[in-house]
């Protein structure tokens, strides 16, 4: 029997991580404050200083990162000055520097997005949730996520030409190949790497709060029941919530007392009994 227990520290995840065990932890999955935006509700941080900020996180990230494990992160540039700022892509050199492999990267297609149009550019309407590893080989339970196939596949897969029906190389040189005839049958398949989910703007009293279908998303992906799940930066504490939902063990971290105690509140003491 085993028991699923979430923790919550109250303080600056740079020196609270440092309590953490090597190796501990199976998915890191977090949105911490991007640069400079939201100045007024929990400060922000100068592009320029960004990568700066983050890195000795990331250092403690790396370390408390088991080698199977995946972190998950989930940030944004924003415009300066006319012209998109490049602290992410800086951020993800360095991190790549530090031994993190950047292994894959997620978009999240904010799907109920208002329409909007400025002078130079429309609506920005999707976020990066960058995938960082410690080597090649990482848990991924693929299968807890497949998807409904889709109507498209009644039409395309009712007559198949004798090409459908092999193995048919794509004709870039990239070695994937498909074979359509694969699919007939089939009620659900793989996902792809874009997320289309919609905000949500409930009562968390948090204005950048994580749809609770997020971190379940990777929680499935990366994860088991048992399995520990980090989120440095827990905010209004979504991650926590959705992983105790979800039978994974859960710590999180944040600074601002209000958010911290708004999870304590929230958080079921109680602890699922796994048999
Ligand atoms: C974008 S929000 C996270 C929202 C969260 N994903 C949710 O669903 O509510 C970032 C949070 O990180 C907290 N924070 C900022 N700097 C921090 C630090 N150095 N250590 C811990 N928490 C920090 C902020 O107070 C804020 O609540």
């Amino acid at each position: 029997m085993l028991k699923v227990k979430t923790d919550i520290f109250l303080g600056d995840c740079k020196d609270i991580l440092k309590q953490l065990p090597d190796n501990s932890i199976d998915l890191i999955i977090t949105s911490p404050p991007y640069a400079d935006q939201r100045k007024n509700t929990y400060g922000g941080i100068h592009p320029k200083e960004y990568v700066d900020w983050f890195l000795p996180i990331g250092k403690e990230l790396l370390r408390v990162l088991h080698p199977n494990g995946t972190f998950i992160l989930n940030i944004k540039e924003k415009v300066v000055n006319g012209e998109r700022s490049t602290y992410v892509l800086e951020l993800i050199l360095e991190l790549k520097k530090q031994g993190w492999l950047w292994t894959e990267e997620f978009v999240w297609h904010k799907k109920n997005c208002f329409p909007g149009k400025w002078s130079n550019r429309f609506r920005d309407a999707w976020e990066r949730l960058l995938q960082f590893n410690k080597q090649k080989k990482f848990n991924m339970y693929q299968d807890a996520v497949k998807v409904p196939i889709g109507d498209w596949a009644t039409g395309r897969l009712k007559n198949l030409s004798e090409t459908d029906k092999i193995r048919d190389n794509a004709k870039n040189g990239s070695g994937f190949g498909k074979n359509v005839s694969n699919w007939v049958g089939k009620e659900t398949v793989y996902p792809t790497n874009v997320i289309h989910l919609a905000t949500e703007c409930n009562n968390k009293n948090h204005s950048a709060a994580f749809p609770e279908s997020l971190p379940e998303w990777f929680i499935k992906l990366f994860t088991q029941e048992g399995d520990t799940i980090l989120d440095p930066f827990a905010g209004s504490g979504t991650t926590l919530m959705v992983a105790q939902k979800m039978k994974r063990n859960s710590i999180g971290i944040e600074i601002l007392p209000e958010y911290y105690e708004m999870i304590k509140e929230e958080i079921i003491p109680v602890s699922y009994l796994l048999l």
